[in-house]
């Protein structure tokens, strides 16, 4: 449709269709009267006409179904407005991808990419058109369990995944093979008090702006279509009702044209926050603070008329959300086609094929990280005996929460992944310990999960006599996958006791010991490596985990991933991040034996791993850092080298990394912010000459002016592998 036609179709509807096109139900309400909800549970009163003139609806999956839905729909509408399907879409369809920490930890923005594109091509062709994804909240803090879906700690990796995830789902050349993305969870989510789920935000405008805001920018500079809200406040006010944020911010700073949508019942929570005294004044706040569309809860549906009739608000806010909604359906091609790229034949051609899965096999062994080697344990030789032993040994569930539209039998296990690789009479398996301790709870969607062994000194038994009779001890272990993502908050981060008890065991038999870690967090794991030769952190790895992990630990492939998250010290130094200020008493080599210094008493300020670190099986050593220059102007840049050698006699990639420090601002600056990636891949004894371009514009931050430039004055830059190895030069920036 052209404009003047979506103008004539705005028109000429009634504003009680108006209404509906804000207005996102899931599928349940158009089969049944039933009422389901995720998030708070609450009751919708809504009238059959309001759920007949809904506009979009969210995690109803099946061609066949929503086929059915948008036709029976299309029969029933006045304007005949096709039905828009949303979904949560985080980290691949069918074809499963790790979750998006661990594609984080990548740093391969075109692997990332990829990932995205895919997704979108197998989501389309089973009829979905919009996914609430990439979530791009930055996290400091593991507690929060939905660190799992977001891209780490570091503002640059979070904006370049962030672009790069929505680029794959929305630039493919056939429009066909194309889903919109829809940001989340603008802003600042990741920030939640404590780490605790839905707290508050407490985040000064610069921080906000500094390390949060950048990667839900990169996502609207690459064209996302939607934003999401978040559930959390900023600063007492809710993001759904938060004009600042929704309208100053988005729409008149970053020239958002696209369509905001609430979190699921965010709107009606303005009640539970305190800040509306009912749904009527939770939808006034909601649609005046510019968001467009009300997701499973019915404040929209039933006062946003009676708000208009009674002058509270202007039918011109209706309409103007009305219109960004039928842009995206436009956008989609939905007018001309409502069932657009459901295609079954395609969908067998796609769905799981073996160029995705290949590719996705890939992908786990670019995101897992090695986080201990000793000996070169690792990579194992194939005529070893291995006890694969562990919850995760045969255990499939390693595909994280969000993953719900995952064929449980599509996921490659350990157990099969090991057996492809070195065939099943080389392993001997057991599952050694349950994955949480006897009466731990696991909840999902209301579903409470009793988890825990009936059996575990039978369990344990059967592994010390296995293992004692093999060469290497495989032990696979870690957190239940509904133990993080949403409400997946967690006070403590060390393992079930139960798998403690088994690895210390192991340990005891005085052989090889590889610790494979499953999980959706960096966890606390100073005992773990206590009792381990070698350590992978493998995530939660997705349909092709078992084949990716068997690659590594193997040497099929060299571990290149690296801490897109530290990993803690121990959870008392929560919230943590690399690019930290340096406080009035840093802790330097000079002061470290002092009281009076910025540090705890019983722990160290460093993380037991940070954020860039990870190993490989090849050894790369920098030096001969050098510039082209020491003074940058505005218009001109440096040029910076380092040479790397690959001293092992194993191939692989190293990422190195460009870190920068401004010495003197108007304010406090970071000790450290990441700038610059490069990947690149080193024969044994190889060297290869690595080198960023500084600029000017690398150097702008929020001056004490709240003025987005650089100032100028002398600055550090570091090169290396990881945020603490590096090479240092400096520079002067001339104003
Ligand atoms: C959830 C999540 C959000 C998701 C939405 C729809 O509560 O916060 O990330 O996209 O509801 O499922």
């Amino acid at each position: 449709m052209t404009n003047i036609e979506l103008q004539n179709l705005l028109k000429g509807m009634s504003i009680e269709e108006k209404i509906g096109q804000l207005v996102q139900l899931n599928g349940k309400f158009f089969d049944t009267d039933e009422e389901v909800s995720t998030g708070p549970k609450s009751k919708l009163q809504l009238s059959r006409d309001a759920i007949s003139k809904t506009g979009s609806l969210l995690n109803t999956f099946g061609s066949e179904t929503l086929k059915q839905i948008q036709k029976t729909y299309l029969e029933n509408s006045e304007s005949k407005i096709p039905l828009l399907f949303m979904a949560d879409i985080l980290n691949g369809f069918k074809t499963v991808f790790p979750i998006s920490l661990a594609l984080g930890c990548s740093f391969d923005f075109e692997m990332v990419k990829r990932t995205a594109r895919i997704a979108a091509h197998e989501a389309s062709a089973c009829g979905m058109h919009v996914t609430f994804s990439p979530m791009v909240d930055l996290v400091q803090d593991a507690r929060w369990g939905r660190v799992m879906e977001s891209y780490g700690e570091d503002p640059y990796l979070n904006a370049q995944c962030s672009k790069a995830m929505v680029e794959g789902y929305q630039n493919d050349p056939d429009p066909s093979k194309r889903i919109l993305a829809c940001v989340k969870h603008f802003a600042g989510y990741g920030a939640v008090m404590a780490g605790r789920e839905y707290n508050r935000v407490e985040l000064g405008e610069r921080t906000l702006r500094e390390y949060y805001l950048p990667s839900y920018k990169a996502a609207i500079d690459a064209g996302c279509h939607m934003v999401m809200t978040s559930f959390s406040t900023v600063d007492g006010i809710p993001a759904t009702a938060n004009e600042w944020l929704l309208k100053d911010i988005l729409r008149d700073e970053w020239g958002f044209d696209g369509a905001v949508i609430s979190d699921h019942s965010a709107i009606k929570e303005l009640i539970d926050h305190g800040v509306a005294k009912n749904e009527k004044d939770a939808a006034k706040q909601a649609m005046q603070a510019g968001c467009d569309i009300d997701m499973m809860t019915a404040c929209y549906a039933n006062h946003l008329k009676e708000l208009v009739e009674e002058g509270s608000l202007c039918e011109t806010q209706i309409d103007e959300a009305c219109m960004r909604v039928l842009k995206i359906k436009n956008e989609l091609g939905l007018f001309e086609n409502p069932y657009r790229s459901v295609d079954e034949e395609a969908k067998k051609e796609i769905i799981l094929c073996d160029e995705h899965r290949s590719f996705a096999r890939e992908v786990v062994t670019k995101s897992c990280v090695l986080l201990k080697n000793e000996n070169h344990t690792l990579p194992l030789a194939k005529d070893k005996k291995i006890a694969l032993i562990g919850p995760y040994a045969e255990y499939g569930g390693i595909f994280g929460m969000w993953s719900i539209v995952t064929d449980q039998e599509s996921v490659v296990s350990l157990k099969e992944g090991f057996a492809n690789m070195i065939g099943q009479e080389n392993i001997q398996i057991c599952k050694g310990a349950a994955i949480m301790d006897q009466g731990s709870i696991a909840c999902f969607g209301g579903v409470t999960l009793q988890v825990g062994s009936d059996n575990p000194e039978g369990e344990l038994q059967e592994a010390i006599e296995i293992a004692q009779k093999q060469d290497v001890i495989i032990l696979a272990l870690g957190e239940h996958a509904q133990q993080s993502g949403e409400g997946g908050a967690r006070g403590e981060l060390t393992l079930a006791k139960t798998q403690m008890r088994l690895l210390k065991e192991m340990h005891k038999l005085g052989k090889p010991i590889v610790v494979l870690l499953f999980g959706g967090r960096p966890l606390d794991l100073r005992e773990v490596e206590e009792y381990c030769d070698a350590l992978l952190v493998c995530w939660f790895p997705g349909v092709e985990g078992g084949n990716g992990i068997a690659d590594l630990i193997y040497g099929n492939a060299n571990p290149s991933g690296r801490l897109a998250m530290s990993f803690p010290y121990s959870v008392g130094q929560y919230p943590m991040a690399y690019n930290e200020l340096s406080t009035g008493r840093p802790v330097l080599p000079t002061t470290e034996s002092k009281r009076f210094i910025s540090r705890y008493m019983d722990i160290p300020n460093q993380p037991l791993h940070c954020f860039g670190f990870g190993l490989s099986y090849s050894t790369f050593v920098y030096k001969n850092v050098r510039m082209d220059r020491n003074t940058l102007h505005e218009f001109d840049n440096i040029h910076i080298s380092v040479d790397i050698t690959n001293t092992s006699d194993i191939a692989g990639w190293e990422t190195a990394q460009l870190y920068i420090r401004d010495l003197v601002g108007s304010v406090a600056r970071p000790v450290k912010e990441l700038k610059g990636v490069q990947k690149v891949h080193l024969l044994p004894n190889e060297t290869k000459t690595v080198e960023f371009v500084i600029q000017e514009d690398m150097l702008r931050f929020y001056t004490r002016s709240m003025k987005y430039e650089s100032e100028a004055g002398e600055f550090k830059v570091y090169i290396g592998c990881n945020c603490e190895d590096v090479l240092e030069a400096s520079f002067t920036l001339e104003k």
